[in-house]
């Protein structure tokens, strides 16, 4: 059962801190389904499977003597000239935090003015105070994608409505609902590891609507052109960074978020004073210097050589289908335990988020992606053990199936170095011949 949430403060409502921004959404309640064919419905319905457990993170997935697969953090990281900087921040310690110098450096990093940054404690930190600053009557969430700000939308009491983006995960703007007044969308997309275009990104802009993107990760693809962090002229933005996967700073949190000087101002209100550490400040300060991003530009050149390789070779070994148009630092992939040949995507059928199988609202799609009674269906118990095939082979994997839209099928790698790379590939291919 969804509740709608009665009032709200007028400087919470989303139509008000931008400058751009008119009235607040459409009001009309949530309707349980969406119209036939839409590949969007609320999850608190649901007679199906339970639901997946949005808290699961990958590093759950770890463990002594496994060779990590499962987290996306680079590995190497953090370099020791930015662990110098963080140990001497540490020497001043009695100190309470100043964000000025981080939220300038930031702001020069996207040619932005500081009074449309805010310095956070990680991503997820942002992720909290949107829920917290704004009361969303329709907040949508394009799924699959990380969980968190589901996860603080829902904490908050707000109702949450995914969308759903099936086949090759490619955003189409039309699928969310018109009258939807916060959106989040990933780019690139953690699962998926596909990147939108921004343009498409930008098409779901509207006054009245807060539009989040969660660029954890956009710093990891070559030139980030399809970011939005320097855009000023999109109404409702919300562009959040992350510092911890580039630079290995998962256990400092550090990130920032970028927006109108009325919504930044807006965010900052529900947090407590002092949130982000001295050494976490100094942490951000050092990332956005020219020299830092340069150097994570590099790998990030590297790595998507990387990837292309990884992801060209992995396709190649039967039962594996390499989800497409990757462009973060991992690869998702669905195996196929059932099959001797790889499974092909359905560019165009959205995969239903209650039943997690394309039909009945495509009964001429001729596979269930998750039915496990489909005799051409990928899932059951032998997929499932791949994963702990794979744990016993060595490798620790990001599971799939508690990410909505998902299943039991896939499985998230990260990309490593060659030679992880390689005995990774023969891994899967021995566990995967061995069915
Ligand atoms: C897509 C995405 N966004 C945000 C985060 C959280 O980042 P942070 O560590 O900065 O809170 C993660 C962490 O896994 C992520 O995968």
């Amino acid at each position: 059962m969804i509740t709608r949430i009665p009032s709200m403060p007028a400087d919470a409502r989303l139509g008000v801190p931008g400058p751009a921004a008119g009235p607040p959404a459409s009001t009309g309640s949530l309707a349980s389904t969406g119209p036939p064919g839409d590949s969007t419905r609320p999850s608190e319905d649901s007679t199906g499977p339970p639901e997946p457990d949005l808290s699961f993170h990958g590093d759950a997935e770890l463990a002594e003597g496994l060779i990590d697969l499962a987290v996306n953090v680079r590995p190497g990281t953090p370099p020791p000239w930015l662990l110098d900087r963080i140990l001497v921040a540490a020497g001043d310690l009695a100190a309470y935090p100043d964000p000025r110098a981080a939220t300038e450096a930031a702001a020069r990093r996207h040619a932005r003015p500081p009074a449309e940054v805010l310095v956070t404690a990680g991503a997820a930190e942002a992720f909290t105070l949107i829920a917290r600053a704004f009361r969303p009557r329709h907040a949508v969430i394009v799924h699959p994608q990380f969980t968190e700000p589901e996860a603080a939308l829902r904490a908050a009491g707000h109702p949450v409505h995914r969308v759903t983006l099936g086949g090759e995960f490619t955003l189409d703007p039309g699928a969310v609902p018109r009258d939807a007044d916060l959106i989040v969308v990933g780019n690139p997309t953690n699962p998926t590891s596909v990147l939108h275009p921004a343009a498409a990104i930008r098409a779901l802009a509207r006054p009245g609507r807060l539009l989040v993107v969660d660029e954890a990760f956009a710093d990891c693809v070559p030139g980030e052109p399809e970011s939005l962090a320097g855009a000023r002229d999109v109404p409702g933005l919300i562009v959040v960074r992350s510092l911890t996967k580039t630079w290995g700073l998962a256990g400092l949190r550090a990130g920032y978020l970028l927006a109108s000087p009325p919504h930044v101002r807006a965010l900052g209100r529900p947090r407590p004073p002092w949130a982000v550490s001295g050494p976490a400040l100094a942490a951000v300060v050092a990332c956005c210097a020219p020299a830092a991003t340069a150097e994570a530009a590099a790998w990030a050149a590297d790595m998507d050589a990387e990837r292309t390789w990884l992801g060209q070779s992995l396709s190649q070994v039967p039962g594996v289908t390499v989800t497409p148009n990757a462009r973060a630092p991992f690869l998702l992939l669905k195996v196929c335990a059932h099959r001797s040949v790889p499974h092909q995507l359905t560019p165009t059928d959205p995969i239903d988020p209650i039943t997690n199988h394309t039909g009945p609202t495509n009964p001429t799609n001729p596979i269930s992606l998750n039915d496990p009674t489909d005799p051409t269906s990928l899932s059951g118990p032998t997929s499932r053990s791949v994963r702990e095939r794979l744990r016993a082979a060595g490798f620790a994997v990001r599971r799939g199936d508690t990410f909505p839209g998902l299943g039991p099928d896939w499985i998230r790698i990260a990309v490593r170095d060659r030679a992880t790379n390689v005995r990774f590939v023969a891994a899967l291919t021995t566990v995967l011949e061995a069915r």
